[in-house]
């Protein structure tokens, strides 16, 4: 344990404010976090199609991560849909909108300290960037989950790319909303050419560094 703080700070400090708003600093710091929880928090960001398959790779790796005893947490598109994001829909500004919470959120959580999950189609390449820019580059890991579209529609889970197709779904990515390809991902999935196994061993290879 450090005998007195990190001046390193992964703070909101600096972003911009209603006003009249003075950050409160704290007495705990980012160092002796990761002390207690032997890991170096991060935001694995997750991004693709619906249907691509980032929930069931952001819980399988959630429930190894768990296993070997890392404090973690998914943040998921439909479930944070349920509670904090439950007034958006898929309108761009929207969509703008749920990115920005989210990224606030596990900028957050990587402050407390904890190892973020996150599945969330987040389909525009700004937005993203805005979740690297609030998250800070250095904890931001982006994984392109490149499943195609025919392989995402033939999926079907939700029943969703159907009633899109059938103009029944407004705003529905990859058919009458666009999905923007990242070009800065860390590592690029596909869950049709391999095993979800074999992905998640992909995934667990990339966080590992993190860890200690
Ligand atoms: S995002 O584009 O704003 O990042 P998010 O990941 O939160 O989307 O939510 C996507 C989930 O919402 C999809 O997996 C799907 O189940 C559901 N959904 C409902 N309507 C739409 C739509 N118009 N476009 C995409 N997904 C939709």
């Amino acid at each position: 344990m450090p005998s007195k703080p990190s001046l390193i700070w992964h703070t909101a400090a600096s972003r911009p404010t209603a006003g009249n708003i003075v950050w409160h600093g704290g007495k705990v710091s980012p160092v002796e976090r990761e002390h207690l929880y032997h890991q170096r928090a991060a935001t694995l960001w997750l991004t693709g199609l619906s249907g691509s398959g980032k929930s069931t790779l952001a819980f399988e790796l959630e429930r190894q991560l768990l296993d070997q005893g890392h404090a973690c947490y998914v943040l998921d598109g439909d479930n944070v849909r349920h509670g904090l994001n439950r007034d958006l829909g898929f309108s761009p500004e929207d969509r703008h909108e749920n990115i920005r919470r989210v990224a606030e959120v596990a900028h957050l959580m990587n402050d407390a300290g904890l190892f973020v999950i996150t599945a969330f189609i987040s389909p525009y390449r700004e937005d993203r960037e805005l979740a690297r820019q609030v998250i800070g580059d250095d904890r931001f890991l982006e994984v392109w989950v490149r499943t195609d579209l025919a392989t995402c529609e033939q999926r079907d889970p939700k029943g969703l790319y159907a009633k899109a197709r059938a103009g029944k779904l407004p705003n529905f990515t990859g058919i009458s909303a666009p999905y923007e390809a990242p070009d800065r991902a860390a590592l690029t999935l596909d869950t049709r050419e391999r095993p979800i196994e074999n992905c998640v061993g992909e995934l667990l290879t990339l966080v590992a560094p993190r860890f200690v």
